[in-house]
This record gives structure tokens, C-alpha cells and sequence, in this order.
């Protein structure tokens, strides 16, 4: 290929990125809930579109006029040919995925057009966003028959200005969605969860001045109970303000000036009541700028590690957690509410939990917010899930993404205490660089917080004693070790727990991120009897004595709260696409397991870690 051709495909390719990135969202506005908002939640009109048709003509070209369905163009006589409707193909609620909405879209992976019609006049001066809690997968959005933008990932939150675009009468919002999995993406093409497509969390207009503050983190600093420390960002033309920062319940706060770019530190000491889960203390603290001004309801609490040991506000704590899939408790699908969050923390309190572990990926705001409330710790993560593409720089820049959009939006949620890069990886150099990014990135966006993965340890036998090993090598750039193992139920019986010993090759806390075994509620049998309630319970009981006798175990989250959707289990009457590791069936019946690992909880309610 000759030179010149070379830099004119260079050429054509940072063209095109530019053009990308015109059409990029906007910064994430915070804490929206506090703000002047309009729900767009309810009917949204529908067109299921598996030839994406309504993007590319039959040449697989993107279509421009108005073919395009974001056009919403209706024939204007009798003789032009138009071949869509969205007033005439159907409606799904929003949010929620398209998946248990129809019967016909539980396995649909592909396009999916909604469209939205609003009013809405906005106080002159005032800047308005369109704000999309998620969309999974790639959600391309039009607005007025005009392209806004892309977003790529589907579990975290994005924005769209829409000050100069809207109108007073009429508007119609049109979002493509599609949920076709691809081998580049995070995830990528094998998950053991639903690929529930759709708009699947709330969709808000949000109001605000001309110079807002837009985003604000504010936290105890790293192993301080009392210094409070963070910084503020403004968006807009005036951009050098005074700003106070106020936590009238504490008497504590302090006035800054930002600099020219809209940034402000700060920092200021005094007693607060710390947050913990036996007292989820939240403080109401207002940011007031000389044009906008914002409440948030936060806790402050001081996360780190000490050799082995978690030290929550400074003491060791041990972390009776349990995992959870976002999907609604007493509903088929995706979860996104604040019921559906307090139902399902409620599930996780009533076994002993102070902490959850939301895998694979971000879950909603609702549920980090009642986390907050209620007084649990999470564990949160991006789904850098098995075997993504390591070497691909796309495939990076997605998780990076997807892992700050995640910390901006949670990062002063002081329930949030690790964040996790990553769910069984195979270990390799490229693996190991793609990690190690996101373990940076992590850190340099939010000091304050812990970083982990859950990893895959390898066992060595000697005769009939078994040796497990921590010692993948990105655990050396982890705050704490997270470990999946399965004994018991793909490896070995659960009796076998009983001559297993762990050796880690770290002076790091382990959190055992995932066990467990499948059951079928309401199947009974003998304890070395598949899918019965009584396997899954003795699998727990000598779980839980072999955890136990780990030395540097400071927390579990089994593997699962409730059974959940998986596309990967196919065994009909007992799995019936679900996974069944959940202590909780489908329908809210608690199995034997439930009971054993709630019994655990309670003993070691309290209790120091094992030393
Ligand atoms: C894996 C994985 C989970 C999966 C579980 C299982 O470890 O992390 O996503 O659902 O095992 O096999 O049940």
C-alpha cells in the first residue's frame, strides 16, 4: 500500500473519529434526582427492526432521508412511499426491557426503535439534558429528526444536551437500539446472564441554570474519620465562581473560588457521625454557587486495608455479603427501581448481609442509593467478563469508559466501597496490561475507594490434600483479592471442602467472591442428589466450615441471591434458562441454603475476623 494511500486512510480515519466525536454526550450531569426534571417513563411507540431497515438501505448504506426512521416521517399524499409507522407498530413500557414485555423478544438480540413525542418549555437562559439511566447495548439517539449521538454499554448512565434543539410543541425523540452482541464489546459474546435488551432504567429531562455545578465528589479522606476532602466542577460560561459547600447538621463547610476552568477544591475537618451499616448515617450537604445550587444526601465513612485486614471507619470488619443479578424480585427482567431495590437489600438483610456484591456490572442508581439507606456495603463492578479482547484498544477505551461513568455517577455513595475490574479472566500479558489500566484508572479517578477483581485461584494436590493458590499476578495491583471457586459443584463433591487449605501468595484481605451450587426450589432428595435443595444446603455447609479456617478471609459473596435468566442453561425442568444458584427462587421461596448461610451470618454477627 503506497504512502500516499496510507496517509489518506489515516486521514479518513481521523475524520471520521472527529465526526464521532462531535456527536459524543455530554459530561454526566450528577445527582439529577435533586434537579428540575420531566419523566419520559411510561408507552414509548415501537418498531422491532432485525434488518436494521430503518438505519441502512439495501446497500448497507446509512440512510439519510426520510426511510430513516428517526426521521418519523409520515407520506405527505396518497402516492409517497413511506414503509414505517411508530403510531401503528406497538408500544413497551420504558424503563424496562423488550425481553418479558413480548414473547415473542425473549431471545430477540438485535434493533429496536422507540420513539417518544414531548412538550416542554424550558425557563429562558436555562440549559435542558436528556438523561438515559441505560440502554443496552448501542443506543444511537435522534432528536427532531436530528442525530444527538451514540452511547456505547449497557449499564451505565449518559446525557444529551438538548438546549438549542428543543421546541415548545411537538418534539419526537427516536432512540435505535440494539443489543447484537460482538466479540470487541464489554461484554462480549458469552455471558451467563440474559442480554436483556432495551431502554432499560429512566429516561429524564433535566433542567438547569446556564452555569451549573456539575459534578462534585465528597468524601472523608483515605483513613481519616473526620477530614472532609473533594472538588466540584462547574459547566457553563461563568466558570470563576465562590462556592460553599455546607453540612448545616455538622456546623461544617467552607466557601472556594473555583479556578478557570470551573474546578474547585477543598477540604475541611470536624466530627461527623460516620456511616456504617449499623448506622447508615447520610447528611444532607448543599453546594451553593453564585448561579446554581445542588443537595446531596451523603455518608461519610473511611474504607481501607491493612495487610489482611478490611478497616471500615478504622476497624476491622468482615464482609457477610451475597451477589446479585439486576433482575426484579418479583417481576420477570431488569430491575431499576427503588422498590425493586429495597426488596431485594431487604432479601439480602434478612440473611445477616452488611454487604452485596452487584455483579456483573453497574447496576442502577436506585440500588446504591438504598445501599446508602440501608446501610450495606457494596461491591461494584464493570463487566469485563471471561474472555474480552485484550489486545484491542476499542475494547480498552470501552471499559474505561463504562468504568468512569460508573465511578461518576457513585462516587459519593458512601455504601460504595470496591470497585471490581473484572469476573474470571484468563490470565495473560495482555490481560494483565488491560487490568492493570483499569486498576489505574480506577485509583486516580477516586483515591478513596478500594480496587479488586474476583479471580481464579489453581489448586495442587498431594495425595488426598489439596492446596488452593492465590497468586495470579494482577492481584499484586489489587487492594483486595477476590477469588471465585466452585467445590463442590463443577469441581469435586462438597465433602472435599473438609481437606482444603488456601494459600495466598499476597498479604492482601480475600473476599470469596463467588460459591455455590444449583437447586430447584421445592425438588427435595438426598444430600449427593443434583438440583435438590438438600445438595445445595450441605455444598453450604461445608462451605462455610472450610471459608471458616481460611486466616486472611474478610468477606463472601455466594453465588446467588435469587435464581436469574441465563441464556447458557438449558436443562429443561430444572433449569429452564435460569440459572438456579440463587437461595431464593425466581418466585421468592427461600431454599434450605438460605437458612444455612443466614444461621452463619448471624453466629459471626459481630464476630472478628477469623486471625
Ligand atoms: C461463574 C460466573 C457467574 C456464573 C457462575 C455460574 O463463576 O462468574 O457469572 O453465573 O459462575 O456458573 O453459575
Amino acid at each position: 500500500m503506497t504512502k500516499l494511500l496510507r496517509c489518506l486512510a489515516l486521514a479518513v480515519c481521523l475524520l471520521l473519529l472527529a465526526g464521532w466525536a462531535a456527536a459524543q454526550v455530554a459530561p454526566l450531569a450528577a445527582n439529577i434526582g435533586a434537579r428540575q426534571t420531566a419523566s419520559l417513563d411510561g408507552q414509548w411507540q415501537v418498531i422491532v427492526d432485525p434488518y436494521d431497515v430503518g438505519a441502512f438501505d439495501y446497500r448497507a448504506q446509512p440512510l439519510k432521508n426520510n426511510q430513516a426512521f428517526y426521521k418519523n416521517h409520515k407520506p405527505q399524499s396518497e402516492s409517497e412511499l413511506v414503509e414505517y409507522d411508530f403510531d401503528t407498530s406497538g408500544q413497551l413500557y420504558v424503563p424496562g426491557d423488550w425481553n418479558t414485555q413480548r414473547e415473542s423478544l425473549l431471545f430477540y438480540e438485535g434493533s429496536v426503535w422507540y420513539k417518544r413525542s414531548f412538550d416542554y418549555t424550558k425557563s429562558p437562559k436555562n440549559r435542558l439534558f436528556l438523561h438515559f439511566g441505560a440502554c443496552n447495548y448501542l443506543a444511537a439517539v435522534y432528536l427532531n429528526g436530528e442525530e444527538l449521538g451514540e452511547h456505547e454499554g449497557g449499564f451505565t448512565p449518559f446525557d444529551f444536551e438538548i438546549t438549542d434543539r428543543v421546541r415548545a410543541k411537538g418534539n419526537f425523540l427516536v432512540l435505535r437500539i440494539n443489543n447484537t452482541r460482538g466479540k470487541e464489546q464489554v461484554p462480549t459474546v458469552n455471558t451467563d446472564w440474559w442480554n436483556y435488551g432495551g431502554i432499560t432504567r429512566p429516561v429524564t429531562l433535566v433542567e438547569v441554570p446556564e452555569t451549573f455545578v456539575q459534578d462534585y465528589f465528597i468524601q472523608l479522606e483515605k483513613g481519616s474519620t473526620h477530614q472532609v476532602k473533594g472538588w466540584l466542577q462547574l459547566n457553563g460560561p461563568q466558570l470563576q465562581q465562590e462556592v460553599t459547600i455546607r453540612i448545616s447538621e455538622a456546623a461544617l463547610g467552607g466557601t472556594i473560588q473555583t479556578d478557570s476552568k470551573g474546578r474547585g477544591e477543598f477540604s475541611f475537618s470536624g466530627d461527623l457521625t460516620v456511616w456504617s451499616p449499623e448506622n447508615p448515617k447520610l447528611y444532607a450537604v448543599e453546594i451553593a454557587s453564585e448561579t446554581d445550587q445542588v443537595t446531596d444526601r451523603i455518608g461519610f465513612r473511611s474504607i481501607e486495608v491493612r495487610s489482611t485486614d478490611i478497616l471500615l471507619n478504622g476497624k476491622p470488619v468482615f464482609l457477610r455479603g451475597i451477589s446479585i443479578h439486576e433482575e426484579a424480585p418479583t417481576r420477570p427482567g431488569r430491575a431499576w427501581s427503588e422498590d425493586d431495590a429495597r426488596t431485594l437489600l431487604s432479601w439480602a438483610k434478612e440473611l445477616d448481609c452488611n454487604f452485596v456484591r452487584l455483579a456483573h456490572y453497574p447496576h442502577n442508581e436506585a440500588m446504591l442509593r438504598m445501599a446508602d439507606q440501608m446501610g450495606v456495603m457494596v461491591w461494584a463492578e464493570v463487566p469485563v467478563y471471561w474472555t474480552i479482547q485484550w489486545e484491542n484498544p476499542q475494547t480498552l477505551h470501552n471499559a474505561e469508559n463504562q468504568l468512569k461513568e460508573m465511578i461518576a455517577r457513585d462516587h459519593n455513595r458512601a455504601a460504595l466501597i470496591i470497585y471490581s475490574v473484572a469476573n474470571e479472566t484468563p490470565i495473560s500479558d495482555a490481560r494483565n496490561r488491560f487490568l492493570r489500566q483499569l486498576v489505574q484508572d480506577a485509583h486516580s479517578a477516586d483515591p478513596t475507594r478500594l480496587v479488586s477483581a474476583a479471580l481464579q485461584a489453581h489448586e495442587v494436590a498431594e495425595g488426598k490434600h489439596i492446596t488452593i493458590h492465590i497468586d495470579d499476578p494482577i492481584a499484586s495491583d489489587l487492594d483486595v483479592l477476590g477469588n471465585n471457586e466452585y467445590i463442590g459443584w463443577y469441581v469435586r463433591h462438597p465433602e472435599d471442602a473438609d481437606s482444603i487449605d488456601w494459600i495466598s501468595a499476597y498479604d492482601k484481605p480475600l473476599i470469596m467472591s463467588e460459591f455455590g451450587g444449583d437447586a430447584l426450589f421445592g425438588y427435595h432428595g438426598g444430600t449427593a442428589a443434583r438440583w435438590t435443595e438438600e445438595y445445595q444446603e450441605n455444598l453450604f455447609k461445608h462451605q462455610i466450615a472450610m471459608l471458616k479456617r481460611i486466616s486472611f478471609l474478610r468477606g463472601m459473596t455466594p453465588w446467588v441471591l435469587k435464581d436469574f435468566r441465563s441464556p447458557r442453561r438449558t436443562l429443561p425442568r430444572f433449569q429452564d434458562f435460569f440459572n438456579r444458584k440463587g437461595l431464593i427462587s425466581d418466585h421468592g421461596e427461600k431454599k434450605k441454603a438460605f437458612f444455612v448461610l443466614q444461621k452463619f451470618y448471624r453466629e459471626s454477627q459481630g464476630a472478628p475476623p477469623p486471625k
